[in-house]
């Protein structure tokens, strides 16, 4: 018995012949061929006895790792006539006859087997990665990590898409749990079992609120950046925010059933972009108007499009004409995009928030009814007709937005409960919205599929953050626009903490007066400059017109680029 061969050195016998000439590179090459054919790649020639006909060939062994060192290991010699097919009934006969070994190498062309000392998990873990990589047990070496996992050889015959799928059903189920993931090296042909916890998310994470915002400059790139909440990591990696990249897409679309968190994740981008000074606009239902009470008095004047659905129709149609007013200056200034305009010099933010828009669309029913009706009834016929016509205005003015100002610094924000299904969104204006969020821990197939572009491209929400209920608050997934779908979860901060930071940061506050259209501006949005009240107010000022955060270098910005 001798102790296996010097650790990662492999070396082999060829009979050559005595005609062999060790310094022509065609006879080397010759036997290297029929080596590789054999053995792999990777041999050199190391010696030639010329009075046996002998070379000795050796290269370093990248597949002789742990498990073979120290005094644990044999090398033993094979009869003569051994063949490669034998190795199942060696690996039996040997463990019979060398208690507590294992074979762990088997080259009958060299006439050696080693056996190997190894642990239980060890031989466990071999079983499990041979069986995987469909090659015999002593064709791999598996070695235990400190960790907890395992190292381990690749065949030559891995490829990562024939096996990987096997490998990780051994890492997080087999040998591991789920959280284990696979590691491979294919150029190294050498593997890992790394033990890792399942990533899921906590219960809050809280929107980060720095003390000092610098006020957005469109030739900053990361200020498109909207920190919404954070992504669900790769095993083994760590959680990262996931920012909304304004910059790849204006306008954004979050969908979900009532209770999934989409007010809550629409919170923590209001309050980003008001933080930066960007003008905001606020288009709800009076019923549901109580979300964004917060932020009220932050809205740019005629912001607050929520009291009814004329005046959602009044602030859409001041965004439109500011974002048309807009177009024309940015003509004048000879270019197409606002952040083409030179730094100091550009367009506001101008943000508006369309919540619950299912609710807004939805027409009314307008009763039949004849024409000599009692006049109770033609009232409420004009009624249900008055408001459809709103929701027709503010339908165009939304399209027209999505659709033609995106060169101008308008973003979109819009969320939409979602039916089995529709989401309320037709298909023109759904191609408008960039980036497509869907939040609600367990979604229906067919809700991915109505909001996502590619549905089978988004990650589904793992089963164990589904089932937990305070991971899965607030969950969702995302398709942006120029980035890679992830699961996430969004940011969480109560209401008052975002108006304290806001506040704290200088933005500006307005009465409930100045934020509400007008009384003027929503006649005139309505054809109704006849009123004999009020006919002659102004409109409220276009947006751009209103100072940031007082003091603020977007006001400053502002005044310098007043027209
Ligand atoms: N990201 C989150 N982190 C923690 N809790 C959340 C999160 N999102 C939502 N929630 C919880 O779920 C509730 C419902 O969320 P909300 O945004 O109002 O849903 P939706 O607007 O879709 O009806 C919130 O009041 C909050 O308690
Ligand atoms: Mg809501």
């Amino acid at each position: 018995m001798t102790k296996a061969a010097s650790m990662g050195i492999e070396r082999i016998r060829v009979n050559v012949g005595s005609k062999f000439r060790p310094d022509k590179p065609a006879h080397v090459d010759k036997v290297l061929t029929k080596i590789a054919t054999e053995h792999g790649e990777g041999f050199e020639l190391d010696g030639y006895e010329p009075s046996e006909g002998v070379a000795i060939f050796k290269r370093e062994s990248n597949t002789l790792v742990a498990s073979h060192a120290g005094n644990d290991s044999m090398e033993i010699r094979l009869p003569q006539d051994t063949k490669q097919s034998d190795g199942k009934k060696r690996a039996v006969s040997l463990a019979d006859t060398y208690p507590g070994y294992q074979m762990t190498t088997f080259e009958p062309h060299r006439r050696r087997a080693i056996i190997s000392k190894l642990t239980d998990e060890v031989i466990r873990a071999r079983d499990a990665i041979s069986n995987a990589l469909s090659v015999d047990p002593w064709n791999i070496q598996v070695a235990e990590r400190t960790d907890g996992g395992f190292d381990f050889s690749l065949p030559p015959t891995y490829r990562p898409s024939k096996h990987d799928g096997a490998l990780e059903e051994v890492a997080s189920v087999i040998i591991g749990e789920p959280g284990w993931y696979v590691e491979t090296d294919t150029h190294g042909r050498r593997g890992s079992i790394i033990p890792a916890e399942l990533a899921t998310f906590d219960a809050v994470y809280k929107t980060p609120m720095p003390k000092k915002m610098e006020s957005f400059d469109h030739t900053n790139k990361d200020h498109f950046k909207v920190p919404m909440g954070v992504a669900l990591p790769e095993p083994g990696q760590r959680h990262q925010t996931m920012n909304l990249d304004l910059d790849a897409h204006n306008h954004s679309q979050i969908g979900g059933t009532s209770g999934s968190g989409k007010t809550v994740t629409i919170n923590a981008y209001i309050a980003y972009l008001l933080a930066r000074g960007a003008d905001m606009c606020v288009i709800d239902t009076p019923a549901k108007s109580a979300d964004f009470m917060w932020c009220k008095e932050f809205l740019t004047p005629g912001g607050w499009g929520c009291d009814s659905i004329r005046h959602s129709a009044a602030t859409a149609e001041m965004v439109r004409q500011e974002g048309q007013r807009r177009g024309k200056e940015l003509k004048r200034a000879g270019e197409v995009n606002f952040k083409d305009l030179p730094k100091g010099k550009g367009f506001k933010p101008l943000v508006v928030v369309v919540d619950e828009l299912t609710a807004l669309y939805a027409m009314d029913s307008v009763p039949k009814i004849p024409k000599d009706a009692p006049q109770k009834q033609i009232e409420l016929k004009e009624k249900a007709e008055a408001t459809n016509f709103a929701k027709s205005l503010l339908k165009d003015a939304i399209k027209n937005i999505a659709a033609e100002l995106r060169f101008v610094g308008i973003f979109l924000m819009i969320s939409t409960q979602i039916a089995s299904t529709n989401t309320g969104i037709d298909t023109a204006l759904r191609t408008n919205l960039g980036h497509k969020a869907l939040l609600g821990a367990k979604p229906t197939e067919n809700n991915r599929k109505l909001v996502f572009s590619d549905h089978e491209a988004v990650p589904m929400i793992p089963p164990h953050v589904r089932e937990d209920t305070a991971a899965a608050k607030g969950v969702g997934a995302i398709e942006p626009e120029g980035a890679t779908p992830v699961v996430f979860k969004s940011f969480f901060r109560t209401t008052h903490e975002y108006r304290d930071w806001l506040i704290s940061l200088g933005v500006a506050q307005r009465t409930d007066a100045a934020v509400t259209p007008t009384p003027a501006w929503v006649a005139e949005v309505f054809g109704e400059d006849d009123l004999d009240d009020g006919a002659d107010e102004p409109a409220p000022s276009a947006p751009n017109h209103q100072p940031g955060p007082a003091g603020s270098k977007a006001a400053e910005q502002w005044d310098a680029l007043a027209l």
